[in-house]
């Protein structure tokens, strides 16, 4: 980890914020956007490298003219992919992004073989697993970016039910990142005080659902993804790595026996350092929370499947 240097390809509204974000904060000497798009990559480049005029410390931001100039780079974070439109399956999507992902981790595998990949295209937990399966790598080397985001929200809506605690809101979310995901209750504390004191099992309810839609209610207004949370998440955890910090955050990661399970990429709280993933960190779960992590894994098995049948493992 000497030159700091972290590639971004795909430098749509997610990878575009996550440089903005790192620039902010100082945290790399260098950036590096790439995008399939011409144009999107030089013109972001520019845009926010002359924002950082007035951060902390000039970030150098180039855009890459081909995969070969994301070179050498201590992460790469990958967000390439589309967006599921209104005539596509969820099967649909699937496929084309993992097409996508087999193109960008090829180009990844030669010209930064020794760097930590954040996986953000969705559906997260499924590409994470195609990376492991195209790469070969050691699994501590690949990580999606799922629960830095869905803890901030499950944060988010605890913050609007109590109005304090701002800062002091510790979340853990678990399980894929979709539909089944899980955000833990009783894991949450605000500044050391268990959640169960101050807010009523019917507002943890609400906070649940409205963790679990965070995503679909910001599309409602927006009418496109978001990407300040997104883009804030992957910076975090960029941060983590690269200043080996040992933060503890839910991601998705290839579990080899923990919680049960081996041979899938599913959110579980990991330490998050200079190797990337430093440890898995296996917390017992009740029977209830036992349940629906099944079910969250069998989702994720699902689109593996689909991987699978279409030969995308070859
Ligand atoms: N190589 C490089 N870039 C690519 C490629 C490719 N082969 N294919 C697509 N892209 C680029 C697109 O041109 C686009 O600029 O990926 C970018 C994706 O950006 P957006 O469409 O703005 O999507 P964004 O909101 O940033 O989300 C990125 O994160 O949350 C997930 O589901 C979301 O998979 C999506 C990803």
């Amino acid at each position: 980890m000497r030159e700091r240097k972290v590639g971004i390809i795909g430098a749509g509204s997610v990878g575009a914020t996550a440089a903005y974000s790192l620039s902010m904060m100082g945290t790399c000497k260098e950036i590096v956007l790439f995008d399939i798009v011409k144009g999107i990559a030089q013109g972001k480049a520019i845009d926010i490298e002359q924002s950082t005029h007035y951060a902390p410390q000039r970030t150098i931001i180039t855009a890459a003219q081909t995969p070969a100039d994301i070179k050498d780079c201590d992460i790469v974070v990958i967000t390439a992919g589309v967006p599921r439109t209104g005539d596509m399956t969820r099967a649909d999507l699937l496929m084309i992004n993992a097409k996508i992902m087999k193109l960008v981790v090829e180009d990844v595998k030669i010209y930064s073989p020794n760097t930590v990949i954040i996986c953000v295209s969705n559906p997260l937990d499924v590409m994470t697993y195609l990376i492991h399966k195209l790469t070969g790598w050691e699994s501590n080397r690949i990580i999606g970016m799922a629960g830095a985001l869905d803890g901030s929200r499950m944060a988010y809506q605890i913050y609007k039910k109590l109005g304090y605690g701002a800062g002091q809101i510790g979340t853990l979310v678990i399980g894929d990142h979709g539909q089944n995901m899980i955000p833990l209750p009783q894991q949450v504390k605000v500044g050391s005080v268990p959640t169960t004191d101050v807010l009523s099992r019917e507002d943890m309810e609400e906070i649940i659902e409205r963790t679990k839609n965070g995503g679909a209610e910001i599309v409602k207004h927006l009418g496109t993804s978001s990407y300040y949370g997104p883009g804030r998440a992957v910076a975090f955890m960029v941060e983590a790595i690269l200043n080996d910090t040992q933060t503890v955050v839910a991601s998705s990661v290839l579990l080899n026996g923990e919680y049960g399970y081996s041979d899938v990429c599913v959110g579980v709280p990991v330490v998050l350092g200079r190797h990337g993933v430093e440890k898995i960190i296996e917390i017992s779960l009740d029977k209830e929370t036992q349940t629906k992590f099944k079910k969250s894994v069998e989702s994720i098995q699902e689109g593996i499947h689909i991987l699978n049948n279409n030969g995308l493992f070859e």
